[in-house]
């Protein structure tokens, strides 16, 4: 995929479903009573791996448009499931499967095959599951086993593992604890409460009964991790207005980097959808400024890191990145392939054990990315090379379908040379 270098980026769009919550209105309306509807759902292959796993243990979920029709089963069948590259759907099935007294084999493609599962395993044990990791990754075995409610205090800050814990404790007797040190995001705990579980928070506990679930019709607000790729090459070459985009408060770590960037940014049309916030985002041309993110605020843009990170590298000073490590076990190593992906282009950037030091350039020079099969890599890549001096290509660039089809389309549209 060539991109040329772009004077000018101006333009609306409207941002396909959030991936967080298309997995979790499949998933959860497929272990419901009843049928449901999940409208602008995305359509992107870690969604769709959801839906034919949720075939494979007996609902039925159906592709119409970019809506899907899930009639949902409280008795699941014993299945193989393949997750393809999709963490997401490996990790919360995992809870899930393991409160529903089925047995199950997990598998994935080569990178998820590679990414920790034990994290997942080792809190479902203190429930009582019985599940079995290889080296602590996929293939996943889980046998049959009762649950009993237990506290568990997550040790990573992941909404995947708190998730997984919730899920399972559904299906468990008494009453279980979930306690994590940083708030992660809770599309869980908001869906799981709108579909009449037993479950409340109170700060960044979790409390969760044994539960059914009934069918819920979702409407998925846009994914600020897919808006984040037109905001940040708007913030660099123009403006741009991102619709209907999911604003939850744990998910808009992205916003409080532009404040601290100086990015002009606003929020228009705020309102609320199926127990989600959502806006409109518009950003216009910054002169951005170095900036320091540190761990507290990693949950809340974990999977926008590789395109701050870029933004960073064209920002006047020293920007420092900290307490990441995460990023080394997503779809990438994402600390060595950001780092590569900046400085192939022309910039400066050291990776470190935690993150990244990237010292901001007025421009970039543009050349190849290769993106090692990870979507959001490919996505920032795309971003460099249209605000860089001569643009140029992305190796493998198709893996943006694994979060956003079309994005290329919908990006090269809106250049103006
Ligand atoms: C996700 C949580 C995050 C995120 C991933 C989706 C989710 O992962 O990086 O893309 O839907 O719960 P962790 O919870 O493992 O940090």
């Amino acid at each position: 995929m060539k991109i040329a270098p772009c004077r000018q980026f101006s333009g609306e769009f409207i941002i396909p479903g959030d991936k967080s919550i298309t997995h979790r209105a499949v998933m959860f309306n497929a272990a419901a009573e009843g049928e449901a509807l999940v409208t602008n759902a995305l359509l992107g292959e870690d969604c769709l791996s959801t839906a034919s796993c949720m075939r494979a243990l007996g609902a039925e979920v159906a592709v119409e448009g970019n809506c899907i029709r899930v009639k949902g089963t409280r008795r699941f069948r014993s299945a193989d499931l393949y997750c393809g590259n999709s963490g997401t759907t490996m990790r919360l099935l995992m809870g899930l499967v393991s409160g529903r007294g089925v047995n199950a084999r997990l598998t994935g493609d080569d990178s998820l095959s590679r990414r920790p599962m034990e994290r997942v395993a080792a809190p479902l044990r203190i429930l009582g599951a019985d599940i079995r990791t290889q080296n602590g990754c996929a293939p996943v075995e889980i046998v049959a086993a009762r649950l009993c409610g237990a506290r568990v205090d997550t040790k990573v800050a992941s909404a995947q593992v708190k998730s997984a814990v919730i899920l399972a404790a559904l299906g468990a007797t008494g009453e279980t604890l979930v306690h994590e040190d940083i708030k992660t995001r809770d599309h869980t705990e908001r869906m799981l409460a709108a579909m009449g579980a037993d479950i409340r928070v109170a700060g960044t506990d979790v409390f969760v009964g044994e539960s059914e679930l009934t069918a819920m019709d979702v409407e998925v607000p846009g994914d600020i991790s897919s808006a984040a790729y037109f905001l940040a090459l708007g913030a660099l070459r123009g403006e741009v207005l991102c619709k209907n985009v999911g604003v939850n408060p744990t998910r808009t770590g992205i916003l409080e980097a532009f404040s601290r960037m100086n990015v002009r940014y606003s929020l228009e049309n705020e309102r609320t959808v199926c127990g989600e916030p959502v806006a409109d985002i518009r950003v216009r041309k910054s002169d951005l400024k170095a900036i320091e993110l540190s761990r507290e605020i990693m949950p809340a843009l974990i999977d926008e890191l590789p395109v701050i990170a870029l933004l960073c590298a064209f920002a006047e000073g020293e920007s420092r990145i900290t307490g990441a490590e995460e990023l080394k076990v997503k779809e990438s190593d994402r600390i060595r392939t950001t780092a590569e992906l900046i400085n192939g282009l022309g910039g400066d950037c050291t990776p470190t054990d935690d993150g990244f030091i990237i010292r901001g350039r007025e421009s970039l020079r543009g050349g190849s990315v290769q993106p090692h099969g990870d979507h959001r890599i490919a996505m920032s890549g795309a971003i460099g090379l249209a605000a860089s001096e001569r643009g140029g290509e992305i190796f493998g660039a198709e893996c943006a379908d694994i979060s956003f089809p079309n994005f290329y389309e919908m990006l090269c549209a809106h250049f103006f040379f």
